[in-house]
């Protein structure tokens, strides 16, 4: 759907926003950039709908170069919701929603429709927001908009730059839920950009860590896990786990119960263990063995601790017992 080949932006003699960066993103991905500040993430996304200029290499959608598109087109065609909740103040939600839809000369019947739909669709009813003003939104409620506004004319792609990250914990957790639900309804190719490894590890197909202007690595969530190129990454995954033993990471929640005779043979970890140590001993055991008290409790898999790294309440739920 998207690609890149061979793609740099320099921005003075001797230096690169992003260098040489080669990707390829499938139809109804959710691919995550992520990286440090300043590792060229916005510039990776915002070449994608030439908000910024490459200086060098190819970027192509849909097999043909973004280069061939009307600039117009190519913008309106392209979702794109911010990090700096950017709605216009003195307009209403329903005309914030509706600015591609009235740029493209949708009929109105056809944007009124489809702003309903799209309320509905973020969790606004829009009987009561339709006809608000930003202000009137709390912060986690503006963002939702920026998501409907950024999917009005139905764009096959959207790009998210950190969209959540001004939001608290929790309205941020509901809208990652909420956008992954939407996401699996919908199927677009989403383009999000982080600097959250438990946010990427939550919403991505594939993450693709960013250092210096380049791309390190890109896998599946349990690919970083396992098989981090190299101590930058490792660093980064583990990070996301230090950040979750900070709220009390406890073993039991995450091993599955078994009885002693079928665990026999295994790699074995103290229930006392961190998050950081099984994750480091996964890299090279597919399971391992919980013990307590010298006994075999349960088993822990390596797809477990991703689900837990990701969050997902449900997994958790399920498991505790
Ligand atoms: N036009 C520019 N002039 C000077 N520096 C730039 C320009 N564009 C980007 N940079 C620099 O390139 C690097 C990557 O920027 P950016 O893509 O915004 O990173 P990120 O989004 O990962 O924080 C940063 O060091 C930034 O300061
Ligand atoms: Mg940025």
């Amino acid at each position: 759907m998207i690609e890149f080949k061979n793609v740099s932006m320099q921005f003075s003699d001797d230096r690169y926003a992003v260098q040489s960066v080669d990707l390829e993103i499938q139809k109804g991905e959710f691919f995550v950039l992520i990286g440090p500040s300043g590792s060229g993430k916005t510039t990776t996304l915002k070449m994608i709908n030439r908000l910024i200029s490459s200086t060098e290499g190819e970027i192509y959608i849909k097999g043909r170069t973004i280069s061939d598109y009307d600039i117009y087109e190519l913008r309106w065609d392209i979702g794109y919701v911010l990090q700096q909740i950017a709605l216009f103040p003195h307009m209403t939600i329903e005309e914030n929603i509706a600015v591609v839809p009235e740029l493209k000369q949708w009929k109105r019947t056809e944007t009124n429709q489809r702003v309903d739909e799209l309320m509905f669709m973020v969790g606004l009813e829009p009987t009561t927001y339709r006809h608000r003003k930003p202000a009137e939104l709390s912060g986690g409620q503006q963002q939702r908009v920026g998501v409907a506004r950024a999917l009005a004319a139905d764009p096959e792609i959207v790009l998210m730059d950190e969209p959540f990250s001004a939001l608290d914990p929790l309205t941020r957790e509901k809208l990652q839920d909420d956008l992954l639900e939407l996401q699996r309804r919908i199927q677009k190719t989403i383009v999000f950009v982080t600097h959250d490894m438990q946010e990427a590890m939550k919403l991505g197909d594939r993450i693709c860590v960013m250092n210096e202007g380049k791309v390190v690595q890109v896998g599946r969530p349990e690919e970083l896990i396992q098989h981090p190129v190299n101590p930058f990454v490792r660093e980064f995954v583990s990070g996301a786990a230090r950040h979750v033993d900070h709220q009390a990471f406890e073993l039991t929640t995450i091993s599955q119960p078994m009885p002693q005779e079928d665990l026999l043979g295994d790699e074995v970890v103290s229930i006392h263990a961190t998050l950081e140590e099984v994750l480091s001993r996964l890299v090279e055991h597919e399971e391992l063995v919980v013990e307590k008290d010298g006994e075999r409790i349960g088993l822990i898999t390596r797809q477990a601790v991703i689900q837990y790294l990701a969050g997902t309440s449900a997994e958790r739920g399920e498991t505790h017992e």
